[in-house]
């Protein structure tokens, strides 16, 4: 797949099937998010990869109620009390980008990171979504300790990736609003 393919055809998958990827497969595509650009060429990213089932359900449980008590949206509220809603969607893997320690453009180094391995994930025929409801939950001392990662680490980028089961149709995009200064 040429990469402008699969900028476009990339989506945010909410239905996998029940096979996680294997090693090789996950590793290549932390091998191609490594291959992101990052301030000062610090590299400041870790990877965890979780495909053990009650561990993936453990941590979408703990997240969801860590989310629901600050979660001022009425709409995202509703659908986190829903009893059924997943917030990983029951995908077979998870891959959490997180910095090693704190400290200026370990965001964007990180996400740049997510990025490639999202579009990676693609070009393999996988889908992927970041969740953005695990992040604050897996920020915490409490996700920190489930997941036996260092204190100073940073947890950036939650990444669900599996095969899908269905391909959501494109978000059409804005118009992009440029001021062009020639
Ligand atoms: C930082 C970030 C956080 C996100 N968090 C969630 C999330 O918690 N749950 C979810 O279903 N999708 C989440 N998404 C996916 C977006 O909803 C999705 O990218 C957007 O609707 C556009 O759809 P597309 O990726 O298919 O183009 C997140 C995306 C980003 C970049």
């Amino acid at each position: 797949m040429e990469l402008l393919e699969a900028i476009h055809q990339r989506r945010a998958v909410r239905d996998y099937l029940p096979e996680a990827p294997d090693d090789a497969t996950l590793g290549a595509l932390i091998h191609a998010a490594v291959q992101a650009p990052s301030a000062v060429d610090t590299q400041p990213w870790r990877f965890v990869v979780v495909r053990q089932r009650a561990m993936l359900d453990r941590i979408a449980r703990e997240a969801k109620a860590w989310r629901l008590r600050t979660e001022s949206s009425t709409e995202l509220r509703a659908h986190l009390e829903n009893p059924g809603f997943h917030i990983f969607y029951n995908a077979p893997a998870l891959v959490l980008i997180a910095a090693e320690h704190a400290s200026p453009w370990v965001i964007e180094d990180c996400s740049l990171a997510a990025q490639n391995l999202m579009l990676a994930a693609c070009d393999k025929g996988l889908g992927t979504c970041w969740i953005g409801f695990a992040q604050d939950y897996l920020r915490s001392a409490e996700g920190k300790e489930l997941l036996g990662l260092p204190a100073a680490w940073v947890p950036v980028a939650p990444i669900i990736v599996g095969r899908p089961r269905a391909l959501p149709p494109p978000h059409p995009r804005h118009e992009p609003q440029v001021r062009w200064i020639d």
